[in-house]
């Protein structure tokens, strides 16, 4: 790739591509493979003394040609000085949080978080003898406040993947900054299109590749994006557990890249005409959707974000669970299921996990992914699901 690509556009079509020799394929080939062999002992030893670093060929667990491509490739959007891939989302956001802690230390995580990091918080890391606490994920720089002594990440989301509150980025890294304490936001909502936290301060990035970055639903991809500072560490903790991420997942999300852009103009103009949609239905209370008024924390997307994704969530109208039920069944277009960021329309209640502050919303909510069908199929189809509600 030519060193002086700034554009967006432009990174995400030339990055990662396979190095020039005459009569290259287009794309980098699914590489797949465990033993790397040498010629001498000595190339041996000083790749295996080099392992941890990005780049270097030694076995593979730690990587390989095509990893350090796509590693390459997301370090250019994010603006980062390194990325570490891993087998899942899930993957870069408990390597991220092992890597800073150790017993008797504390970590803020924000009450909105995907709730397997609240899992893997209240769960793993709690056993570990960490202690973790919730905090409102509208605090801002009130979160200075909450940060003990022993107080030695916080783990944030933006927006939130459920109830989409978008918290004040650099309010909140630049606290944690002034206490010393290492910021970890999951960023997986915007991607590095429409947000790049890093420059907001933030020192860690987590992603699920899963979603917007490899786009078609057929890949588990886990991104961790850092400044040198935490780089090394991070990526140590992610090779000595042996997380690994598979010779397809890459090509696919390398794939995945190329359209990026263009899925996500198509995601933030539909998905605000689809959440428009709703606003306007008698059977809506609200929508939690960032680029609207109506959601908490709208002023620190219009300030810090340059478009929105198309999951957003709906709160109903004040109706009981089997009409709610009822409604989610009748959908054709919706599938019901996790994860999000794909092709495909998908459709989930959700009911809010809270400890911080308490879920004081009444009506169900359901979070929508909205794909790529015709608008108006998923108009139609919602609109003749909702005479469930009323019925
Ligand atoms: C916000 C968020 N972060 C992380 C994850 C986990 O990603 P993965 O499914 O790739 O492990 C998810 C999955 O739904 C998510 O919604």
């Amino acid at each position: 790739m030519s060193q002086d690509l700034i554009n967006t556009a432009d990174i995400l079509v030339q990055a990662g591509r396979p190095d020039k020799i005459e009569g290259r394929h287009v794309n980098m080939p699914v590489e797949l493979g465990s033993t790397m062999v040498f010629d001498t002992l000595g190339a041996f030893e000083a790749a295996r003394d080099a392992r941890y670093e990005s780049g270097t060929l030694y076995y593979g667990r730690y990587g390989n040609s095509a990893t350090t491509k796509l590693e390459q490739a997301i370090a250019r959007l994010e603006g980062a000085d390194a990325v570490t891939l891993t087998s899942s989302g899930v993957a870069a956001i408990t390597t991220s949080l092992m890597t800073f802690t150790k017993p008797g230390a504390h970590v803020l995580v924000a009450d909105h978080v995907y709730g397997n990091t609240r899992t893997f918080c209240d769960g793993l890391l709690t056993r570990q003898g960490v202690e973790i606490s919730y905090f409102d994920p509208l605090i801002g720089s009130g979160i200075t406040d909450l940060i003990r002594p022993n107080t030695v990440a916080i783990m944030f989301e933006a927006p939130g993947s459920g109830t989409f509150e978008v918290p004040d980025i650099p309010a909140i890294a630049m606290a944690a900054k002034a206490a010393g304490v290492v910021t970890i936001l999951d960023n997986t909502w915007s991607t590095p299109l429409f947000c790049q936290p890093l420059s907001l301060g933030v020192d860690v990035v987590v992603y699920s590749g899963s979603k917007y970055l490899s786009g078609h639903s057929d890949c588990m991809l886990g991104v961790t994006a850092t400044t040198l500072k935490h780089h090394m560490a991070i990526r140590q903790t992610i090779m000595q557990i042996g997380d690994k991420t598979g010779g397809q997942e890459i090509m696919l999300a390398l794939r995945g890249l190329r359209t990026l852009k263009v899925r996500m103009e198509y995601f933030d103009r539909v998905g605000r005409e689809m959440a428009q949609w709703f606003l306007e239905r008698p059977e809506v209370k609200t929508i939690l959707h960032p680029a609207f008024e109506t959601c908490p924390g709208h002023a620190n997307w219009k300030r810090d974000f340059s478009g929105a994704a198309s999951l957003f969530s709906v709160i109903l109208k004040p109706c009981d669970t089997i009409r709610m039920r009822a409604f989610v069944n009748a959908l054709h277009h919706f599938g019901i299921g996790v994860s999000w960021g794909g092709y495909e329309s998908l459709v989930l209640p959700v009911e809010p996990v809270r400890t911080a502050t308490a879920w004081e919303e009444e009506g169900h909510l359901i979070r929508f992914n909205i794909g790529m069908e015709d608008p108006e199929s998923l108009k139609a189809d919602l609109a003749q699901a909702m005479q469930h509600l009323s019925s």
